[in-house]
């Protein structure tokens, strides 16, 4: 069957033009050269029930899907969670326009996938100028980039401490997020060297951060776009924190006007009150009979938990929180601090790597609003 790639692929390089995530003449000219399909040819989608569907590449429905600006499962593991996507061609683009890379530079990417960011790093510099790793898939990716011709430099293994045989690199871009910056990551960074990360405490907050090195410092701000990228994992270690038992109570009963999603709809005070409850609080949904999301659960390795439902009236949502660590009110300390600083956007926070230390600032690294675990 010929795949009739090229028209669809060109309308998508339009639409992202259009809308700003696609500007210079490399990316342009990369992107509209690589065929997504090649890397992704098949995907994942989630059913009304919540069950996951296995769809083959290899119809007109299925390659416009893939020629669309979507982000597409391309594993799920035994409990139903993604594990490995192509995230959304318009946020590789975004992303690739902002790591600032000039021809003859080394790029180490985290998180290969299906290769197919690795394919337009390839497209644009070389591939002997491309480096990536991956806990998984490496071997699917290497066939893929083959079939194009190209032949980076590709291991597998974790991410977390870089590609050290092949260090220094001039970018490092990671498509899977970090709780913060690991040092192995700066370590092997050159000079005047930039880190694109999405740096999320936990799961639901955070945002893509743009780092320039200078001498053992990397340092520099978040971007104005929000960004979600699935969590790092480490082979060998249980991806969550084992749940205490549940704080007996009794619980206090309030009323809050900050949304249940708030981590959608505020994320700059929720990225601070996740800095301050800690990486290991969970958060998550209880579903009422249409599957819907009714009430937001958050809960701490102490044992405390809060809930906050998702049907407020004019008053506000009802929140219920027992334990020692009074999490939602964390919540609403940050809220009150965020509104008070003139509701910051995320490019007016910065963050600042150090050897022995991270914090995030408020328009100058003197300015700190939060260390970071790390
Ligand atoms: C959003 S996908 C990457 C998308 C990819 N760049 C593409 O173009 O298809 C995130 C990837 O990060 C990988 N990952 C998770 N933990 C990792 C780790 N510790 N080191 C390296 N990669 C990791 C996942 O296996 C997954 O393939």
């Amino acid at each position: 069957m010929t795949v009739e790639w090229k028209p669809r692929l060109s309308v998508l390089a339009d639409e992202l033009t259009a809308k700003g995530k696609l500007k210079t003449a490399r990316w342009q000219a990369a992107f509209r050269s690589t065929p997504r399909h090649v890397f992704v040819p098949v995907y994942f989608e989630q059913n009304d029930t919540g069950g996951w569907e296995r769809v083959t590449v290899d119809h007109p429905a299925a390659l416009d899907t893939v020629y669309s600006n979507t982000a597409l499962f391309t594993d799920v593991d035994e409990h139903g969670a993604g594990v490995s996507s192509s995230s959304m061609p318009g946020l590789m683009t975004r992303m690739l326009e902002l790591l600032d890379v000039r021809p003859g530079q080394r790029v180490l990417e985290i998180g290969t996938g299906t290769g197919y960011n690795t394919a337009l790093l390839c497209s644009a510099l070389g591939d002997r100028h491309v480096f990536s790793i991956d806990v998984d898939y490496v071997a699917a990716a290497r066939e893929r980039l083959v079939a194009l011709g190209y032949r980076p430099t590709l291991a597998t293994g974790d991410g977390i401490g870089g590609m050290p045989g092949h260090a220094p690199f001039d970018r490092i871009i990671a498509t899977v997020a970090v709780p913060h910056i690991p040092a192995a990551w700066v370590d092997q960074l050159a000079d005047g060297g930039v880190i694109l990360a999405d740096v999320k405490p936990n799961t639901t907050a955070g945002n893509l951060v743009v780092l320039r090195k200078r001498g053992d410092i990397a340092e520099g701000r978040f971007d104005s776009g929000q960004a979600w990228f699935m969590s790092m994992r480490h082979p060998g270690q249980s991806p969550d924190p084992v749940p205490a038992d549940r704080h007996p109570g009794p619980a206090t009963h309030s009323t809050t006007r900050l949304s249940a999603q708030a981590w959608k709809e505020q994320p700059v005070p929720w990225f601070l009150a996740c800095l301050d409850v800690g990486r290991d609080v969970q958060i998550g949904y209880q579903l009422g009979d249409d599957h819907q999301p009714t009430t937001l659960t958050l809960s701490a390795p102490d044992g405390s938990w809060a809930e906050v439902d998702m049907d407020g009236s004019t008053d506000g949502q009802e929140v219920r929180q027992a334990g020692p660590t009074r999490l939602w009110d964390a919540v609403e300390g940050a809220l009150a601090e965020w509104e008070s600083a003139g509701q910051p956007k995320w490019d007016q926070l910065g963050l600042t790597v150090m050897p022995d230390k991270q914090w995030v600032w408020l328009d100058d690294p003197t300015n700190v609003v939060r260390r970071m675990a790390g």
